[in-house]
């Protein structure tokens, strides 16, 4: 089969290599892929979001099957033009994808069918925002309804900056049209945790939990950035949060989308908060996380390609997901100065004796040589029997991947390393 990936991020890679070599697929493409993704897929210079493009290449290859896996192009209708160009597709329809491209439509979803989930009020004037931030509890969160490109949340710890983020929104426009309309909700608390999932629509199949490290420094300090690394599994998600999440989350979260006439299939990533009152929906995205994906893939057993075509075809209850009682860590390098302003075009090398995978986010290849070409560089991702030897391995390759300016964090694990030895000491 001729397969199509569409993307071209560490997550992106994360898939490819999972695909890479499988017996039934005898020529895979990455659209566009990156410089990095090159030695394991054919990368095709077509953006992601160009979706005729999209489907004019994949009939003039005679492509069989799609996997489609950035927020964008899912949001905008890209597996509907290529199911109806007779291509199957692993990811949500336009109309199930709404789930991450409208945060109100999620809200009213989970106000709808009893889903927990921050309390919240939707907005269409600043007037209106602003007279309810009078007296509304502190601190509080604003968000923008549409895509933001991973922003779009402010997180307010006094009045004056909720009255501000509202201007800003709404006003201003500082995430564009996706400010026209913004939830404001109740500031929750405990450790996040990702959880990932296949659906086919009927049956949901989650995969192994993880933990995303967002902020740009060491001790969750800096900017919201799209991901300084992960750790699989997330030891906050207990058998006992893991039961109550698919009783109270999961599965209505996917009857409900059915009985809306929405069925949702592909990966559904559910962005959880594990409060004192049980687990709540932060955010839901409508597809792998990333870097989440990176630590995800990496411990999953059974096969990838199996897995997307079962949900394609609406058969996940015929197949088995396994996850090996590993673990994985993940550590994005960057360049420095991410996530605002930074350099690029400097020369990627590796050293020939790492063990971790180089998973490839910003990279390209510059007559020949492999450079950087964007924030997030590269993945280095390790997988041992434990987390402690996880974190320990994938530490001891960072220094084993070079580029001028490369940044990353060193504490990635920490936080759930330290819940692991107080368990231990207890
Ligand atoms: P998002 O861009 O939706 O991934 O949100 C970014 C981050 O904002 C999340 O990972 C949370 O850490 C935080 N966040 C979002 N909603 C809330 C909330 N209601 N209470 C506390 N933190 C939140
Ligand atoms: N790592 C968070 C996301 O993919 O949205």
């Amino acid at each position: 089969m001729k397969v199509i990936v569409i993307g071209g991020g560490g997550r992106e890679h994360a898939i490819i290599k999972k695909l890479k070599g499988h017996p039934e697929i005898e020529a895979l493409y990455a659209l566009p892929g990156n410089g990095g993704i090159a030695s394991d897929a054919i990368c095709v210079p077509i953006g992601a979001k160009d979706i005729p493009a999209i489907v004019a290449f994949a009939q003039e290859k005679q492509i069989d099957f799609a996997v489609v896996t950035p927020d964008d192009p899912l949001v905008l209708g890209c597996v509907d033009a290529l199911e109806e160009a007779g291509v199957r597709c692993f990811g949500p329809r336009k109309n199930a994808a709404i789930l991450e491209g409208s945060k109100v439509f999620a809200k009213n979803l989970m106000k709808k069918y009893g889903i927990p989930t921050a309390a919240y009020e939707v907005f269409d004037t600043a007037e209106d925002a602003l007279r309810y931030l009078e007296d509304a509890p502190i601190p509080t969160v604003l968000k923008a309804d549409g895509l933001a490109l991973g922003k779009g949340v402010i997180i307010a710890t006094t009045r004056e900056e909720a009255k501000a983020a509202v201007h800003s929104m709404m006003e201003e426009r500082i995430f564009g049209q996706s400010g026209a309309r913004i939830v404001i909700e109740e500031f929750l608390e405990g450790p996040e945790v990702s959880v990932l999932a296949f659906t086919d629509g009927n049956v949901v199949k989650p995969m192994v939990s993880s933990m995303d490290h967002k902020r740009a420094h060491d001790g969750d300090e800096g900017l919201n950035t799209g991901g300084m690394g992960t750790i699989a599994p997330n030891p906050f998600y207990t058998e006992e949060v893991a039961n109550a999440c698919m009783e109270r989350i999961f599965l209505p979260t996917i009857r409900a989308m059915k009985e809306e006439g929405r069925p949702f299939k592909g990966c559904l990533y559910f962005g959880l908060m594990i409060t004192k009152d049980g687990p709540k929906v932060i955010e839901y995205n409508c597809r792998f996380g990333d870097p989440e994906a990176q630590v995800v893939l990496p411990l999953l057993e059974s096969d990838l390609f199996t897995i997307f075509r079962a949900v394609s075809d609406g058969r996940l209850a015929d197949v088995e997901v396994k996850f090996s009682d590993g673990a994985a860590c993940c550590v994005v390098v960057a360049s420095d100065g991410y996530p605002k302003q930074y350099e690029t075009g400097f020369p990627i090398t590796v050293d020939a004796d790492i063990a971790s995978d180089v998973l490839y986010a910003g990279a390209k290849d510059k007559d020949g040589v492999l450079v950087t070409g964007g924030g997030r560089v590269l993945c280095v991702v390790a997988k041992a029997d434990t987390l402690p030897e996880a974190v320990d391995a994938a530490y001891r390759d960072v220094p084993k991947v070079h580029f001028q300016n490369a940044y990353s964090r060193s504490d990635i694990g920490k936080r759930a390393l330290s819940i692991l030895n107080e368990r231990a000491a207890n």
